[in-house]
């Protein structure tokens, strides 16, 4: 149990990595209770390392061939991407819903899209397929303690200092964490068996999306075609789930989210939206810290950011 990240809100370890309690009761549920499919797509992440994004695209690679050529915008203008494809433990399996998800996993069609961050050693065993997004540690704890301290000042918690979370975050204690540990149990089973693991880097997908786009469609098992190339259909879903697009929309202004019992509010998922961020709050010697842990951590793996 550890209190550090402050906030009212306490983290505490099930098997070997750090959550709120809610997360936990849910993964808990889904080791029990979640029958996966073989046709399954699961997107994995830690917390704020990009997921948002990620289930933006993966949601418009998904429906682009919808009846309605509208489905998309119009999807995104009523709902933050956050919940176009629920989290297994924090959404669906979650004991601490305020409303009703209306979604009954076992009826929904194959292939199924949904979302988790349970560590990889924790997630159940299965055959699906897993897109897995990480995100420069540096960055992902940067944004990880705005959006903390923003979950505790809606209970009217003080804000909790950067420096007072940073040896926390670099000893493991952070929402999903330890960060890499986290990375490197998809990044190894990516490597064991890439045709079940994609793994993609928010770096790489901010400097080529178009080029990643594709790269999740064919995993996805749904590759563009010649007539989509040319009709422009990659640019437009880039376009349409970018930071831009996404946090103009007034859904995404005033709008909120529920997650893990949480009301939480849309505009905290799109925050800043960019790769180096951290330097605007690290010093140099915090940024040095977290690259040595990184390095120490990921040696030998064949990861690195
Ligand atoms: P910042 O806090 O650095 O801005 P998650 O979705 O896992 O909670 O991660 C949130 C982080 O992803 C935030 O980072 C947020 O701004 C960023 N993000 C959300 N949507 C994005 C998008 N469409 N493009 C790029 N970054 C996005």
């Amino acid at each position: 149990k550890n209190q550090g990240w402050g906030n009212g809100k306490t983290l505490y370890q099930y098997q070997g990595s750090w959550h709120l309690d809610k997360a936990i009761e849910g993964t808990i549920a889904v080791q029990d209770r979640f029958v996966p499919c073989p046709t399954d797509i699961v997107l994995a992440t830690v917390p704020k390392s990009g997921t948002t994004w990620l289930k933006a695209l993966a949601f418009a690679i998904f429906n682009r061939a919808n009846t309605d050529p509208n489905f998309i915008k119009s999807t995104f203008t009523k709902t933050n991407p956050q919940a176009c494809i629920p989290f297994l433990e924090i959404q669906l399996f979650s004991n601490h819903r305020i409303t009703d998800i209306n979604i009954d996993i076992n009826r929904l069609p194959p292939p199924r899209l949904l979302a988790t961050h349970i560590p990889f050693s924790s997630f159940p065993q299965s055959n699906c397929k897993l897109i897995y997004l990480c995100r420069d540690p540096k960055d992902s704890f940067v944004s990880a303690w705005h959006f903390f301290n923003g979950l505790g000042a809606k209970d009217g918690h003080k804000p909790v200092a950067l420096e007072d979370v940073f040896e926390l975050f670099c000893s493991g204690v952070s929402p999903g964490g330890p960060i890499w540990d986290h990375a490197l149990g998809y990044w190894r089973e990516s490597l064991r068996r890439p045709e079940r693991v994609l793994f993609l880097k928010y770096e790489e997908l901010k400097e080529n999306t178009e080029k990643q786009v594709r790269r999740i469609a064919s995993f996805m098992g749904c590759p563009f075609g010649l007539e989509e190339e040319e009709g422009g259909v990659v640019e437009e879903i880039v376009k349409v789930c970018s930071f831009n697009s996404l946090s103009c929309l007034e859904v995404n202004r005033s709008g909120t989210t529920e997650v893990a019992g949480f009301d939480i509010e849309n505009r905290t998922f799109l925050r800043r939206g960019e790769v180096g961020d951290w330097k605007n709050y690290l010093s140099v010697e915090m940024a040095e810290r977290i690259d040595r842990v990184t390095e120490e951590k990921l040696r030998g793996s064949g990861l690195s950011f």
